[in-house]
């Protein structure tokens, strides 16, 4: 059979055209993480114009580099050049790129290229055993990564305009009360709603070691003195229903057992108390996602190098991943948890997130 008959051309031409476009856009975050990596993002930041010889000048690198560098940024639309030899960081480029105060930041992001280096090798043995790799067991840059991508929302959003969303939750919080915040990570969350909520308390759960280093540099750094972080492998919430708020934020989806997060969360709380779920915005099956959802090509290859991962980490893991809980099976797991009832919390404006709150 001559199989070149049967080639549809512009098919053929289309794939290798998607697939070299992959490989270029990789090379490209590559880049893009040594900008971030080596400072030269912020080192163009509010500087006006610059050339590649005053960029050189001001950060001490070769210019070569400096100059290849800040002509590929260019040509992926990154900066903008403005055609005399200078290149400039606008305003919106500077809040995506270089100020992670900014909830508009994704160059956190990037700390993955570190990341996959390290763990590219690991890999094909999950794909033998089906054995996935801890957040924890993906170093440093793993922990870093998430808190610098989720890090900015919570600063700019939690408390100003989540929370008031939960009914009676801002009275509480301001009153004193009791919360645990289960796979806290960095504690970036806690530490915010710390500082807003003196008189309450906040408790974190996580069995990441590098999540834990970054999480009491930021509670040294706050100055708070009402968070307190317990590792989950040595000790398990309490049972006795005496938390008035739980929260797994951006976590479930990586557990290996989310449904004994859940049932953690239920039996910790008080009858009056409120779970506050954030998990991927993702559609109900495969095929919605494949129609419909532009980020399920990214999602899914995350979710193979670190949430399935994660998930799978043991041997009797679930293996959910970054789209494994949309909002039915969302509610499905919680209110399965013993939860009376889950609802969606709208109005929160999130790239790839939905809210939920359940009630016991
Ligand atoms: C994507 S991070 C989110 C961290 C944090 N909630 C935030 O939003 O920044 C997921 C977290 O879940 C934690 N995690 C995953 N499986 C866990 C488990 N079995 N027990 C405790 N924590 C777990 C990871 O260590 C990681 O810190």
């Amino acid at each position: 059979m001559n199989m070149e008959n049967q080639i549809d051309l512009e098919k053929l031409q289309s794939k290798a055209e998607n697939a070299f476009d992959i490989w270029g856009k990789f090379a490209i975050a590559t880049n893009m993480h040594l900008g971030d990596h080596l400072g030269l993002y912020k080192a163009m930041r509010d500087a006006g114009p610059v050339t590649s010889e005053s960029l050189s000048d001001k950060t001490g690198y070769h210019e070569r580099w400096v100059r290849e560098w800040l002509r590929g940024q260019a040509a992926a639309g990154l900066i903008t050049y403005h055609g005399d030899g200078s290149f400039e960081m606008g305003p919106e480029e500077a809040m995506v790129l270089a100020d992670e105060e900014n909830p508009a930041s994704v160059i956190g992001a990037f700390q993955f290229v570190p990341m996959v280096g390290a763990l590219v090798n690991k890999i094909p043995t999950s794909f033998k055993t089906g054995i996935g790799h801890s957040y924890d067991s993906l170093g440093s840059d793993c922990a870093a990564m998430v808190e610098r991508l989720l890090g900015p929302w919570y600063r700019a959003s939690l408390v100003e305009e989540a929370l008031p969303k939960i009914d009676g939750l801002v009275d509480k919080l301001e009153a004193g009360a009791k919360c645990v915040d289960i796979g806290c990570g960095a504690a970036v969350a806690m530490v915010t709603m710390a500082q807003a909520f003196p008189k309450s308390e906040f408790h974190g759960y996580d069995n990441s070691q590098h999540a834990f280093i970054r999480a009491r540099a930021n509670i040294q750094a706050a100055g708070v003195t009402n968070v307190f972080l317990h590792d989950s492998d040595e000790e398990t919430i309490p049972t006795d229903h005496s938390y008035d708020f739980a929260t797994a934020l951006d976590c479930l989806h990586d557990m290996s057992h989310p449904e004994l997060a859940v049932a953690a969360a239920r039996e910790a709380l008080k009858p009056d108390g409120v779970f506050f779920v954030i998990d991927i915005d993702g559609k109900e099956s495969f095929e919605e996602n494949l129609a419909d959802n532009p980020l399920a090509p990214m999602s899914y290859a995350v979710s193979l190098l670190c949430c399935m991962s994660s998930s799978a980490c043991v041997a009797d893991g679930g293996a959910h991943g970054t789209l494994a809980l949309p909002e039915g099976a969302m509610r499905k797991m919680v209110t399965g948890g013993g939860f009376q009832t889950f609802k969606r919390v709208d109005g929160l404006e999130h790239p790839f997130n939905a809210y939920y709150e359940a009630r016991p």
